[in-house]
């Protein structure tokens, strides 16, 4: 053991001794090098520790992220203190996320600044903003196609604007929260432009072979992610050679068992956390790391590289937190989550087996999926979404599934029936998105209202969209709502006719900011204003109860199929949650109750009601009761 301290020691020592820049950043920097250096050597050298410059190259990360620290704001090394006195403050009932895209809601950074007051009137302290970097014009994946981290796109503004966006943002009181696209960059990154030319080191940091060998074995085991863009996991190079590339053809898979990748990949991330990001959404975490003849995700060191740059954060910007973005089978999920590796995670069980349970009018894998998924360690939160700027897919676990005597193949072939509105009595209007025929995989595009039923004119729509919402904002975790939808955004089905958006149906649901709606909602005799109506007041509710917070969840037999109930206790007062999927209303007996005293508060309706009258809920009804126990 001692042994093993002495190494770090000695290698801390290297490290300073020949970075003299490092001791130069003062004791700030000094106390957190030297506390959180062993877990990023543990770290670093797992992936890295049997190369000759080994040594050199831990130094080079040192030296990042003193320099790094040295440009660190005043006001974020002062976040950095209170966070570092604070870590559990995403736990808080207060915690309500939004998201968008810039350009498409409010065009650039200084438009989205303006609507500041909005996004605090809605109680947001937490702000996705879709990733604003350069990437190609034609071909950006809605921005996960990156082309340089340190600039920002032009039509948004400059990297300035966001600098000034981060920061009016946090004096509000809300969290910047950005992608790192890290897996991948676009093919008009400056180093993927010299590694398509042959360039020696930049090929190195791609998945180049030169033929179809090493392509064919990796295929063996590997998933198609956008089939409809290429089959397989590679494209090929104009001059032969073919490059790993998971998403688009335009996306090129980075090679992180080069070390040099991490090391520049590190600078960036430590770039945009010196613009003011406190939350950092690691992108298709699942992906980073290949070996021969595995599906190539989630392998083991996929995990290490966060939990390395996890510690860089700790040493040199320690307000920032990553949430992943793994949406892959549930025990997949949460292996990601750890206050050493991601502490904040989308939750996309609960919000699959959400719409699952609105199509089927049965809470019971959902309900299952609350009791028995959603445990994660001390100091993490689920970050819950009713739906993102991606597709819904299917990844509950077939064994869980299994349980009921339900077939997760066939069920997930009826959930996207549903879903596109090719089942008899379906409300939905989705839109298949990488429909595969080959494997039968599909997953569906579409906004909550036009998923819900307020496109088909369905009279439970908004009735959905709120139920929906309702779940998502008592669960434990940090709610993310997609802005436009708390005024019943529908789908924009002329994403089909822009060649730049075409191909690819999410874009149904990434409309421009609903201008129109916004304006409806002013009267609460429309739909977009009982939508609104609805969601407001459970966000104002959200926020004043304090049972929301932290992460316990008990269950609760609603002995009902289509209520889901679970509790969310604090010392003296619990909530009751109950969530009705059925078409009809349903009641639940007194008897249900019979733990409570019989006075309790439903806090949606804010009224007092008695428990020995049993509860109703209407169809789609929520309700968040207050009890006390006997
Ligand atoms: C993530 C993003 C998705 C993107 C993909 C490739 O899954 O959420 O929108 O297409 O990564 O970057």
């Amino acid at each position: 053991m001692l042994k093993v301290q002495d190494q770090i020691a000695a290698a801390l020592a290297h490290v300073r001794a020949s970075n003299p820049s490092v001791t130069e950043a003062g004791p700030e920097f000094g106390s957190r090098l030297d506390a959180h250096f062993p877990a990023l050597v543990a770290e670093l050298s797992a992936l890295y520790g049997a190369r000759d410059d080994f040594l050199d190259s831990l130094g080079a990360v040192i030296l990042t992220a003193s320099r790094s620290w040295r440009d660190r704001p005043a006001e974020l090394r002062a976040l950095d203190g209170r966070r570092e006195m604070d870590p559990n403050w995403h736990q808080s009932e207060k915690m309500v996320g939004g998201v968008c895209y810039v350009d498409r809601y409010a065009g650039t950074f200084k438009a989205l600044e303006a609507d500041i007051p909005y996004f605090k009137s809605l109680g947001l302290t937490y702000f996705h903003a879709m990733p604003p970097f350069l990437c190609p014009v034609a071909n950006s994946d809605g921005g996960y196609a990156v082309s340089s981290y340190r600039d920002v796109n032009p039509a948004l503004g400059t990297i300035d604007d966001l600098r000034d966006f981060a920061a009016a943002l946090r004096t509000e009181g809300m969290s910047l929260c950005l992608d790192f696209i890290f897996n991948h960059t676009s093919n008009e990154h400056e180093w993927a432009l010299k590694a398509a030319v042959g360039d020696p080191s930049y090929s190195e940091y791609y998945w180049i072979f030169p033929d179809r060998t090493m392509p064919d074995a990796f295929e063996r085991t590997t998933r198609e992610i956008f089939p409809d863009d290429h089959p397989g996991s590679f494209v090929q190079l104009p001059d032969g050679r073919w490059i790993w590339s998971t998403f688009y053809s335009f996306q090129w898979d980075l090679n992180y068992s080069n070390p040099a990748v991490f090391r520049a990949m590190a600078g960036e991330m430590l770039f945009l956390a010196n613009l003011g990001v406190e939350i950092m959404r690691m992108d298709a975490v699942a992906f980073t790391w290949k070996r021969l003849g595995t599906p190539c995700e989630s392998q083991p060191e996929a995990h290490t590289l966060i939990r390395a740059f996890n510690a860089l954060c700790r040493i040199a910007a320690p307000a920032m937190l990553f949430k992943s973005e793994a949406i892959v089978h549930p025990d997949e999920v949460v292996s990601y989550i750890s206050t050493r590796e991601a502490p904040l995670s989308y939750n996309p069980l609960v919000m699959a087996l959400s719409w699952e349970a609105l199509a089927t009018r049965d809470a019971t894998l959902l309900s299952q999926a609350m009791h028995k998924r959603q445990g994660i360690p001390a100091g993490c939160s689920w970050v819950n979404y009713v739906r993102c700027h991606d597709d819904i897919g299917w990844t509950f676990a077939d064994e869980d599934a299994a349980e009921f005597g339900v077939d997760g193949f066939q069920h997930r072939r009826f959930l996207n029936a549903f879903y596109v509105n090719r089942h008899e009595g379906s409300f939905s209007r989705g839109l298949p998105f990488q429909d595969n025929p080959k494997t039968g995989d599909c997953r569906i595009a579409g906004t909550c209202a036009s998923l819900a039923g307020i496109e088909a004119g369905d009279s439970g729509g908004v009735g959905r969209v709120a139920l929906l919402h309702s779940i998502s904002l008592a669960a434990a975790g940090i709610p993310l709502i997609y802005l436009g939808d708390e005024v019943g955004q529908l789908n924009d089905l002329t994403y089909a006719d822009d060649p730049l958006t075409a191909g690819d149906s999410r874009w149904a649901h990434r409309p421009h900011r609903p201008v129109a709606l916004y304006e409806a909602a002013k009267d609460g005799s429309t739909v977009p204003g009982q939508v609104a109506a609805r969601l407001k007041r459970l966000l104002v509710v959200r926020r004043s109860t304090p049972e929301f917070a932290g992460q316990e969840v008990i269950g609760f037999d609603s002995g009902d199929r289509a209520i889901l109930a679970f509790m969310r206790p604090s010392r003296v007062t619990w909530v009751i949650v109950l969530a009705n999927f059925a078409d009809e209303p349903r009641r639940m007996a007194p008897e249900r109750f019979g733990a409570f005293r019989p006075e309790a508060q439903e806090l949606i309706k804010g009224q007092i009601v008695d428990l020995r009258d049993g509860i109703e809920l209407p169809a789609h009804g929520a309700a968040w009761l207050r009890v006390s126990p006997r």
